[in-house]
């Protein structure tokens, strides 16, 4: 975490732009459960569940709240009628077997009793299975008992587009996926699919992971090439793809990235919104998370509506239409993509708000 200073969980209550928050103890694991709700002015909360272990109670609930955040721009960012929530199960350490379904079931339960005032998914550290298992106990879930639904690969379809777009705009090689040095900075759930796409458009891929061994063996099987995780950022590559933890774009990354696009599925990429400024003065592409990020937000309740698949895949492209309208609102504004973003969240909210759209799914 980037603070120094560990605020009470009172203070940052009190200090938070958002409507409200859940917390429970779930005493059987030592776990805080944190929801944290808003902005519901376009609709209901909805927004994944995050499982972490993280160094205080404090430090997850200020997790929650800045990817709640993150949630409400995203969906105002596809013009869904959803609002910002997202959840944090901050467990004291990894939680597997009997441990782990005791307090999925415990943690569906209380969703249950909120009646739909928050919905959840699959989010980093938890997986499909999980969110199935959430499903036996509540309906509140993108997800279904015995079912398995993952939107990593639709988020990673997303930011293909993105990248696509992003090329284009910018005029880097020339305008080509082919060719392209993209880093892949996390090879989970979205990274490793995302690599293998850009692998079989004949991109030059470069990976890393924490888990250095993870990255080796997806290099090998795709063709790419493994970059100690400690090198990301002083490595040249055309895009920096950033897929795992948030906080990744700070004043000291900021000064060693050396590459001229940054496109990824990270949430919350930026350590602060300084950081955007001084990224468009080093010349380099921000692509701003929310809206690059949004291709599982966008699959997840089109397939609860039951839309088809092809239906479901030509609308997650659309997130390459939506950066290249703003990184052109950037350029005719004179301003970053990242304000040209929050400007577009800004009106879709006030024309929420003002009842002069009526936003639905797909
Ligand atoms: N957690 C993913 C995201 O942040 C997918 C997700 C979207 C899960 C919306 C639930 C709801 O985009």
């Amino acid at each position: 975490m980037s603070a120094g200073v560990t605020q009470s969980l009172e203070r940052l209550i009190e200090g938070w732009s958002g409507e409200a928050v859940v917390a429970r103890f779930d005493r059987p694991t030592g776990t805080w459960i944190f929801i944290a709700l808003h902005d519901t002015s376009l609709g209901p909360a909805v927004g994944g569940c995050r499982m972490k272990t993280y160094p205080s109670p404090q430090d997850g609930l200020r997790d929650a709240m800045r990817l709640a955040e993150g949630m409400t721009y995203k969906w105002a960012g596809i013009g869904f009628p959803f609002g910002g929530g997202k959840s944090v199960l901050a467990v004291p350490r990894p939680l597997t077997g009997d441990a782990r379904e005791g307090l999925l079931r415990r943690f569906g339960r209380l969703l249950d009793t909120l009646r739909g005032t928050y919905v959840t998914g699959e989010d980093l550290g938890t997986t499909p299975e999980d969110m199935s298992i959430i499903a036996e106990e509540t309906s509140y879930v993108h997800a279904r008992p015995g079912e398995l639904l993952d939107p990593g690969p639709y988020t990673a379809l997303g930011v293909f587009a993105g990248i696509e777009a992003a090329v284009r705009a910018a005029g880097v090689n020339g305008g080509e996926i082919e060719g392209l040095r993209v880093l892949v900075q996390g090879v989970g759930d979205v990274g490793a699919p995302l690599a293998r796409m850009l692998a079989k458009r004949g991109a030059e891929v470069l990976l890393a992971d924490l888990d250095e061994r993870r990255a080796a063996v997806l290099a090998e099987e795709i063709g790419a090439t493994a970059v100690p995780a400690d090198e990301v950022y002083a490595t040249p590559c055309d895009v920096y793809a950033p897929c795992a933890v948030g906080a990744t774009l700070n004043p000291g990354t900021a000064e060693e990235l050396r590459c001229a696009i940054v496109a990824g599925s990270a949430n919350n990429q930026l350590d602060s919104p300084r950081v955007a400024d001084r990224l468009a003065q080093r010349g380099i592409v921000y692509v701003p998370d929310y809206i690059v990020n949004a291709g599982g937000a966008t699959a997840l309740p089109m397939v609860a509506e039951g839309a088809d698949e092809d239906r479901i895949r030509e609308r997650v492209l659309r997130v390459g239409d939506v950066v290249s309208e703003i990184l052109a609102r950037a350029a005719e504004g004179e301003c970053t993509p990242a304000a040209a973003a929050d400007a577009r969240v800004r009106e879709t909210l006030d024309a929420a708000a003002g009842g002069r759209v009526r936003l639905s799914v797909s």
